[in-house]
């Protein structure tokens, strides 16, 4: 498949349940790259446990949320890092072209849900003012199997049935779905479990 190709069926995805879901969006060698970066970054000590709850009244809730995050500065970056936002910016443009989804703007972090943790279900808006449009994960998980646990799972109604969609976090996976209209969770990993997770926002 060609990029465009994959923007296509993301798309197509996107406009008739919701969500979509891309294999290969990221190359092995890219995954690599970026668990590198990964790994020097955390290592740094730069990762903090992630919050719930609006800027202002944001508060650790580990029974919620467990993972720990780094979000990117666009002002020092690495090469690794640079390729995956460029790809994203890719995809936005692709979108903004095709969809006229008025993007303007995106925030991304890296994501680690050591072993035990989870991301009970939520909506991703619930978290910030600014506007989320499409949330995005790319997954960075190399040899994961199901006994790993810590799947996606994508809530979605069909025919007033609510439907469970499960997405494991395969390495070079794109996942992305609407953020205002999907309730979604992380079940407990039972493996270390890596990903970069971004929100396309309509305001600056
Ligand atoms: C989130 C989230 C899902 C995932 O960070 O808000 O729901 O699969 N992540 O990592
Ligand atoms: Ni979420």
């Amino acid at each position: 498949m060609t990029q465009e190709q994959k923007f296509e069926s993301l798309i197509e995805g996107i406009v008739s349940k919701g969500y979509a879901v891309c294999d290969n969006f990221l190359t092995p060698n890219e995954v690599e790259n970026l668990l590198v970066t990964f790994a020097q970054r955390y290592d740094a000590g730069k990762f903090k446990e992630a919050s719930i709850g609006k800027k202002s009244e944001a508060h650790q809730e580990s029974s919620i949320r467990g993972d720990e995050i780094l979000w990117l500065e666009t002002d020092s970056i690495n090469d690794a890092e640079r390729m995956l936002l460029d790809k994203n910016q890719a995809f936005v443009n692709y979108l903004n072209q095709t969809c006229y989804l008025g993007i303007v703007d995106t925030e991304i972090h890296f994501a680690k849900y050591a072993i035990g943790k989870f991301y009970r279900r939520h909506r991703d808006t619930f978290q910030t003012q600014r506007g989320r449009v499409l949330s995005v994960i790319y997954y960075l998980n190399t040899h994961w199997v199901a006994e790993n646990g810590g799947n996606l799972v994508i809530y979605t109604q069909e025919e007033g049935l609510e439907k469970s969609i499960i997405i494991a976090p395969l390495a070079g996976r794109l996942v992305c779905f609407e953020s205002e209209k999907l309730d979604h969770e992380v079940t407990e990993a039972f493996a270390e479990r890596l990903s970069i997770t971004g929100w396309l926002l309509n305001r600056k």
